[in-house]
């Protein structure tokens, strides 16, 4: 077991740089088995996610090489079709395989992801926009089993209950690029990572109109080329390591990012009480005592990600005064409210409502996450408690950032990564 061992209240200082974004590179990786040419990728994060989808796909058949941030894929054997259970058990977004499978081999047999500690994952929109698009498609022995000839194209609503799907949008964009005729994507996910793919997809010869908004068109190709492509930078990370130097009370920059990605987190921690300072490429946040509170909801894009709710959660609780937070991607995800009240946080959690009253000051303890922004909150909390904090379980935070421990000490905190095989002695 790995963990962080951190001794808080180090304000952090400083400039660091963003790396590619883990959400965006899983579909872009997933829909290279579309390109009949080989493909480059730059800026692919070195996390436990890209592993695992690498894996999967070398097992799919491509040919995936690393050098450095970048990654080169080429296609050796078009013919498997099944991503094994064990695989996409550990990573949910294994599932970005099954459209471009189904759009370029007529087949797909992956395995439903079952259950995930932040609530309740559906992937009934997945299967719904990929029948619509023409494909049969049956559950088998705990498989998704998708088949068609030919996929054509059609005009499919994936608005869910909670909003529109992030990677059920990136199967059906992936799949749709080769379907005959034209297909409409309404009610489709406007965030950063979807542009990203769509990008990337015309990068190989797709021809899709309206990326970043919630009608998407595609007009389907009979096949795609290859194509070297720059993912963009991670707008999570970034706002991650935001929120670490604010709650240290320090000044810090991050490097790399389109600020305009992360405006409604800025837009919040100004109400907060924090100067930004934004320009083309980096954004400076800079403290000025304890935080004000603010009320947060987690929305889909532009609102506040879900994937910074828990951060938002561990600064709410520093702050002068109470705070309201919710999450509407997300209704249930509050694992981190726990380990929070483990290190002194007030946290009342009610009806998917957490109101956070906030003190003074934390104090450092053993906490263990279970999801990976989840272990983020925990690291940015034990970063402004006193004394020493021991976050486990990293594996979690391993899984979706490159290096969180080396770009925080850049800054200045004190942090070390310490193999532990029992919680004693530490
Ligand atoms: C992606 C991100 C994840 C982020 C989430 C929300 C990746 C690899 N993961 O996850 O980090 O937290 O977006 O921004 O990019 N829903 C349905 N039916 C479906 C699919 C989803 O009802 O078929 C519901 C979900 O239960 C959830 C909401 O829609 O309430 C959003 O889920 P979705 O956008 O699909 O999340 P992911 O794509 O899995």
């Amino acid at each position: 077991m790995t963990s962080f061992r951190i001794t808080g209240r180090a304000p952090l200082e400083g400039t660091v740089e963003a790396s590619g974004s883990k959400n965006a590179a899983l579909p872009v990786l997933a829909a290279a088995i579309l390109a009949e040419g080989p493909v480059r990728l730059e800026r692919v994060p070195e996390v436990g996610d890209v592993a695992t989808l690498i894996e999967v796909l070398s097992e799919l058949g491509l040919r995936i090489e690393r050098a450095g941030d970048a990654v080169n894929i080429e296609t050796i054997d078009p013919h498997p079709v099944r991503a094994r259970y064990e695989l996409v058990r550990r990573m949910r977004a294994s599932f970005c395989v099954l459209g471009p499978l189904l759009a370029r081999r007529g087949k797909a047999m992956v395995s439903l992801p079952g259950g995930c500690n932040i609530g309740p994952r559906p992937i009934d929109l997945h299967l719904k926009g990929l029948s619509e698009l023409g494909a049969k498609v049956e559950i088998e022995e705990g498989y998704v089993a998708a088949r068609a000839d030919r996929l054509f194209g059609a005009v499919i609503d994936l608005s869910g209950p909670r909003g529109p799907t992030v990677t059920g949008t990136a199967n059906v964009l992936s799949a749709a690029v080769l379907a005959r005729g034209t297909t409409v994507i309404e009610n489709a996910a406007t965030e950063p990572e979807i542009v990203d793919l769509g990008q990337f997809l015309r990068a190989l010869g797709a021809r899709i109109e309206g990326l970043g908004t919630s009608t998407i068109y595609v007009v389907g190709a009979e096949e795609l080329g290859g194509a070297t492509y720059r993912v963009a930078a991670d707008r999570i990370e970034a706002g991650t390591l935001l929120l670490a130097a604010a709650i240290t009370g320090g000044r810090a920059t991050v490097t790399g990012i389109v600020p305009d990605q992360l405006r409604a987190v800025l837009l919040k921690l100004r109400d907060a009480g924090f100067t930004i300072q934004g320009s083309k490429d980096r954004v400076t946040v800079m403290s000025h005592g304890r935080p004000r509170a603010v009320d947060v909801t987690a929305l889909p894009y532009p609102g506040i990600p879900t994937d910074l709710q828990a951060q938002w959660m561990a600064l709410l609780a520093l702050a002068d005064g109470q705070s309201v937070v919710r999450d509407r991607v997300f209704p249930g995800r509050f694992a981190h409210v726990d380990e929070l009240k483990r290190l002194g946080a007030q946290i009342e959690l009610r009806n998917s409502t957490a109101t956070v009253t906030g003190v003074e000051r934390l104090t450092g303890a053993h906490v263990a996450a279970s999801d990976l922004r989840a272990s983020a909150a925990l690291v940015l909390a034990g970063l402004a408690a006193e004394g020493r904090t021991v976050v486990h379980h990293i594996e979690h935070l391993d899984r979706g950032y490159q290096q969180l421990d080396e770009k925080l000490a850049q800054l200045g905190a004190k942090i070390e990564r310490v193999a532990l095989s029992k919680y004693h002695g530490v």
